[in-house]
């Protein structure tokens, strides 16, 4: 098996405005919720902020040329909401919006296709302060302004949009029942219902963003939506244990109140009955504008769980990792690379899209980085996550899935947020004092990958 990928099928790397750019008060630039967050004593690790990350504002030209060194065509970055309209709404930031025409203009000298993210979890904190983010229905036409803002001003250059990162983790974890949640804005919250929501109105921002995307685009473009719902893998791949694992993809932490409703216009049957007075209010209308038309979905996948068949009311039984199972650097990084897989399958099968276009939008892993005497940083466990994740994917194109691209993340270590600079997960090493940039094993392995177009 050589592995080699169909000519259509493109790889890429991903980033994110606030893990990377620094410049926090740069040309009018206002605070974000996480600017804030990470400025709150403990919510951080070692008290590390994004206010200076990998200073990509300033070194952006350096991190382009990297990339196209390494061969990669294919860039997914993101937009700062508080760099374009610092107060969230009303007026634009004109310089904002110029950082990222210099970015893209330099990406196209490349012969790099951009993939920008209208929202990697980076929300203007004047909205925080006007209305509490999310929790308020008004975030997500705010969002849509915004959104329609940068279309048309950049619409001309870019034609790969994405609305939003990643729901669950903005909602679900900047929202927590009882307790300080670990993402941004941290909002201690009475009730499910309330976590529940958040999502919900996001889901209307997003619905929102799709319109506005449409309507402002002065060119025919691809938008997307990017979730990383949470994957069930089937124990034993026999038909029983298929059958269980797409049954419980469907309360798997929040798809059925997420991927749900954006895919097929309704919240999954099996998690309402679930929350029962924990679903969040539903206005006339939400649905349809929620599920708006998809040119592809965009998958993040780092992890899985095991679910097996079972004698019980569920019919399955989702399985706890054992104590030895192989976990590299985060509490929640199992190495489960068949997730990638049937990601990708349940979209077709569970979902009913079997046309529907995917991209792996993002994928890759902490591991304990080190750099030798010779400057070197040797990460064959790097290696072994992507190189195990991508002959996945491979599989699933085999089978005829529309798999498209895969974006690995990511392109530079960062601010991991809640996490700071405690974790890599780049192919590039980054010194936080220096700003030096070193590519690492692994990025070399991937240009390998890339120029010949299979895994190597
Ligand atoms: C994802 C985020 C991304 C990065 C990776 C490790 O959940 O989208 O910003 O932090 O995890």
């Amino acid at each position: 098996m050589t592995y080699t990928f169909p000519d259509f099928f493109f790889w890429g790397a991903a980033t994110s405005s606030y893990q990377i750019e620094g410049a926090i008060a740069a040309e009018g630039r206002k605070p974000s919720v996480w600017d804030r967050f990470a400025a709150t004593p403990g919510r951080v690790l070692n008290g590390d902020t994004g206010a200076i990350a990998c200073d990509h504002y300033h070194r952006f030209r350096e991190d382009v040329t990297l990339m196209a060194d390494l061969g990669i065509r294919h860039y997914r970055f993101s937009i700062a909401w508080p760099r374009v309209i610092p107060d969230g709404r009303g007026a634009v930031n004109e310089a904002g919006v110029d950082f990222y025409r210099r970015l893209v203009d330099c990406l196209e000298e490349h012969g790099i296709t951009p993939y920008a993210t209208l929202f990697h979890w980076d929300s203007p904190q004047a909205l925080e302060d006007r209305y509490g983010s999310w929790r308020s229905r008004e975030m997500a036409q705010d969002f849509a302004e915004y959104v329609a803002a940068v279309v048309e001003r950049l619409g001309d250059r870019i034609s790969h949009w994405i609305t939003l990162n990643e729901i669950a983790c903005f909602t679900h974890l900047g929202y927590g029942v009882g307790q300080i949640p670990p993402h941004a804005p941290g909002t201690v919250v009475a009730t499910p219902k309330d976590v529940w929501q958040t999502s919900h109105h996001a889901l209307l921002g997003h619905g929102l963003a799709c319109q506005a995307i449409r309507a402002a685009s002065p060119i025919p473009c691809a938008v997307a939506l990017v979730d990383n719902y949470a994957v069930t893998v089937p124990l034993a791949e026999t038909p029983e244990h298929i059958t269980a694992a797409q049954v419980a993809f469907h309360t798997a932490w929040a798809n059925g109140g997420i991927l749900f409703p954006a895919l097929t216009g309704a919240y999954s049957p099996l998690l309402l009955e679930k929350l029962g007075a924990d679903a969040p209010d539903i206005q006339d209308g939400d649905l349809q504008t929620i599920c708006q038309p998809l040119d592809v979905l965009g998958l993040n996948v780092y992890s899985g769980s095991y679910v097996r068949a079972a004698d019980n009311a569920d019919g399955f039984e989702t399985l706890p990792f054992p104590a030895s199972y192989p976990r590299l650097h985060m509490p929640w990084l199992w190495v489960v690379p068949d997730a990638l897989y049937w990601g990708v399958r349940h979209v077709s099968e569970v979902l009913g899209h079997r046309q529907l276009s995917i991209w792996v939008t993002e994928n890759g892993c902490a591991v304990e980085d080190v750099l030798t005497e010779q400057g070197e940083v040797l990460d064959c466990d790097r290696i072994l996550y992507l190189r195990q994740h991508l002959q996945a994917a491979h599989r699933a194109v085999s089978e005829g899935y529309p798999l498209g691209g895969y974006f690995v993340w990511s392109l530079l270590d960062n601010f991991e947020w809640a996490w700071g600079h405690d974790r890599r997960f780049g192919l590039t090493y980054v010194d936080f004092d220096t700003q030096q940039r070193i590519p690492k094993a692994s990025a070399r392995w991937y240009a390998e990958c890339i120029r010949q177009n299979r895994v190597v």
